[in-house]
């Protein structure tokens, strides 16, 4: 059956047309929030912040986001997901030569939007194919442009000691952006590039299949829960990304603060803030 699911990935059959719209689902991050089926008891709270990313203990209290329009109804709607069922049983040498397969014979040569003219390379994503836990930024910037690799610049090094704060290496999660291809000047993709490139990071994910998704900044919070709120009133709270559904399973998501905007914004408040929202994914990680 594993080998089965697996030469179809590889000869790029198998994949099954789905059609839906990501639901949002709101909660308060609180540390009274009940477990989900995969975790049956609460574990404890993690105790003092780690030195290297020290945050303030106090727990956010952010104030519930609203239902809003999405100005990218069908984006998702496009999508054909591979196999999302079947991932799950696959080993993690599987999943790192799906990704591979993608990585090298579609992602590193496409030419599906114009952000390909500006590139040096592509940046496809890195860290471990059976991670619990995965985190996906807006698109490469210069450092990441040049090296291939993903947050590798002073964002990437605030994002390594927050993982590091959590207890995880590097390798031990998952990395991604939304788009694979640097946007001139660090600008956001724009709509139709995000559609055009959608559909790898929806791949990895489904190949992956982590059990929390942390997306770093507004537009990439956008994009993966179909919302148009901004990020100062979604981060902190649990939504869902229901993409992978039917046939796989709904994923946790939690937005937060891009970690190149703390940079510019280093205050107490919004390092509390990100603190919070991590602590609020290591509780439901049962970490
Ligand atoms: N910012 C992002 O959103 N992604 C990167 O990979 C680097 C910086
Ligand atoms: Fe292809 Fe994505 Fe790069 Fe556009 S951004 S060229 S869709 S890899």
């Amino acid at each position: 059956m594993r080998q089965h699911l697996l030469t179809d990935h590889l000869l790029g059959v198998g994949t099954v047309p789905t059609s839906f719209k990501p639901q949002i689902r709101h909660e308060q991050a609180r540390q009274s929030e009940p477990m989900q089926a995969r975790q049956a008891t609460p574990p404890p709270r993690r105790p003092a912040p780690i030195p290297a990313f020290r945050l303030d203990e106090q727990e956010a209290k952010p104030k519930p986001a609203s239902m809003a329009t999405s100005v990218i109804e069908s984006l998702w709607d496009r999508i054909t997901i591979p196999n999302a069922g079947g991932n799950e049983s696959l080993t993690v040498d599987e999943k790192q030569q799906l990704l591979d397969q993608m990585n090298l014979m579609e992602v590193a040569t496409c030419k599906q939007c114009d952000l390909c003219r500006g590139r040096t390379q592509t940046v496809f994503g890195e860290g471990s194919a059976t991670a619990d836990l995965m985190f996906v930024g807006e698109g490469p910037g210069q450092n990441e442009d040049l090296q291939g690799r993903p947050f590798v610049g002073k964002a990437g090094e605030l994002l390594e000691k927050m993982i590091q704060a959590m207890g995880f290496k590097r390798e031990q999660v998952y990395i991604a952006n939304v788009v694979k291809c640097r946007p001139p000047n660090n600008r956001t993709p724009q709509l139709a590039e995000v559609q055009a490139c959608g559909g790898y990071l929806l791949r990895q994910i489904a190949i992956i299949q982590p059990k929390v998704i942390v997306t770093l900044g507004g537009p990439a919070a956008q994009l993966m829960l179909n919302t148009q709120t901004g990020i100062t009133r979604i981060r902190g709270q649990w939504h869902t990304f229901d993409a992978l559904k039917p046939d796989g399973p709904s994923i946790d998501v939690m937005p937060t603060f891009h970690p190149a905007y703390l940079l510019r914004s280093y205050t107490h408040d919004n390092r509390k803030k990100v603190w919070a929202d991590l602590q609020a994914v290591l509780e439901r990680l049962g970490k």
